[in-house]
């Protein structure tokens, strides 16, 4: 355990973070702990440079000629699985370039689309430690910003927003919308040309951003189904420069091959069996855009879903362990993606 935190297992590789987004490892270890003889992750087959020219992000060294300090090494993420891109789709590229020219941007889109999981590739693929907070839980400003220990002021603690400004890499922002006004108004300067933060617990020292200190913010977009997210605040949002719109990699006709071998190659299901559950996925995610159903499922779920199949489940049983309970509470609209999903499996 170091100073910064605990550790944090990411496929057979180790990486440590303070607040790192509870549901993206716990999915992690739940399938992990489901099917250990199922090779889950996409083991990485290219190198990091023959991944900077696939992306065409070669060009964009957001650290040139710094190397992190021994103590943050092992935040930067190793063994991340590939990211898939969506077709006609380059948001590895979008992101490290908004990074790149304006050192910070916004990645909006519905559940499971990928957004915390492009977040580490993209650490992993550009060397930069990641520093997450996941403003829907009730983190308090002394785990943010710091805070006296002990009796007096002898002993400061950094909390993990000082500690990326002092040390660099991404602040990951996840669930931003969720995040507390008085948070989002202390973090205004240091989001603008001012470049700084004011630690007012600590006799007001002045924290200065780092110059290789990037910011991602993450959301779901503002809707009464995502239960409290809230619009974002106005003087943030103006301080993201770059949005970008996430969407899932097949929906309604559009099939992905990629979603298709990614579940495949995930679950171990052969490619008659991942073509259904990824053209079942892609119409529930349809009807969920049309507002007939509360959730689409995300790559995730299907997986999830298709690693019940391998284990030997009949598809439709799996899916209602896997999908149909996901999806909603409500048993008419369960009913609903039965039928759905009977539609790809008789
Ligand atoms: N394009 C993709 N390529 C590879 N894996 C993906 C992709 N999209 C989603 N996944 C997988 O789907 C699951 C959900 O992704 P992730 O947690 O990153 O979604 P998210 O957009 O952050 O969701 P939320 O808004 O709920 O936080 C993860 O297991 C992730 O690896
Ligand atoms: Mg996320």
């Amino acid at each position: 355990m170091s100073k910064h935190g605990s550790k944090v297992a990411y496929g057979s590789h180790q990486i440590r973070s303070q607040c790192i987004a509870r549901r993206y490892v716990e999915e992690r270890f739940r399938t992990k702990l489901k099917n250990a003889k199922i090779n889950l992750f996409i083991r990485r087959t290219k190198s990091k440079s023959e991944l900077l020219k696939k992306y065409g992000i070669e060009k964009y060294d957001l650290h040139p000629g710094y190397e992190f300090p021994e103590s943050v090494r092992d935040l930067i993420p190793s063994n991340v699985p590939e990211y898939i891109t969506p077709p006609g789709k380059n948001y590895v590229k979008q992101i490290v370039r908004a990074l790149y020219y304006f050192k910070q941007c916004a990645l909006i889109g519905p559940s499971g689309t990928g957004k915390t999981h492009i977040v580490y590739f993209i650490a992993e693929l550009t060397g930069l430690p990641i520093w997450e907070v996941n403003c829907g839980l009730q983190t308090s400003t002394y785990d943010l910003f710091g805070r006296y220990i002990g009796l007096g002021k002898e002993n400061w603690i950094d909390g993990q927003i000082i500690l990326w400004c002092r040390n660099g890499g991404i602040l990951y922002l996840d669930e931003a919308n969720m995040m507390k006004q008085d948070i989002a108004a202390r973090l205004n300067p240091i989001l603008d040309t001012r470049g700084h933060i004011v630690l007012t617990e600590k006799d007001n020292e002045i924290v200065k951003r780092h110059p290789y200190g990037y910011v991602i913010i993450s959301m779901n977009p503002f809707s009464s189904e995502f239960a409290g997210t809230k619009p974002l605040n106005a003087a943030f949002r103006r301080r993201m420069s770059v949005w970008i719109n996430f969407s899932y990699l097949s929906i309604g006709n559009q099939i992905s091959p990629e979603e298709i071998k990614l579940i495949q190659k995930r679950s171990g299901v052969d490619e008659d069996t991942a073509t259904r559950i990824v053209r079942a996925g892609a119409e529930l995610r349809r009807q969920y855009q049309m507002g007939d159903l509360p959730y689409g499922p995300s790559p995730g779920d299907l997986m999830n879903w298709a690693i019940l199949i391998a284990d030997g489940s009949d598809p439709l049983e799996a899916a209602e362990e896997s999908i149909v309970g996901t999806t909603s509470d409500d048993v008419e609209i369960q009913e609903a993606v039965r039928r759905i999903i009977k539609g790809f499996f008789s």
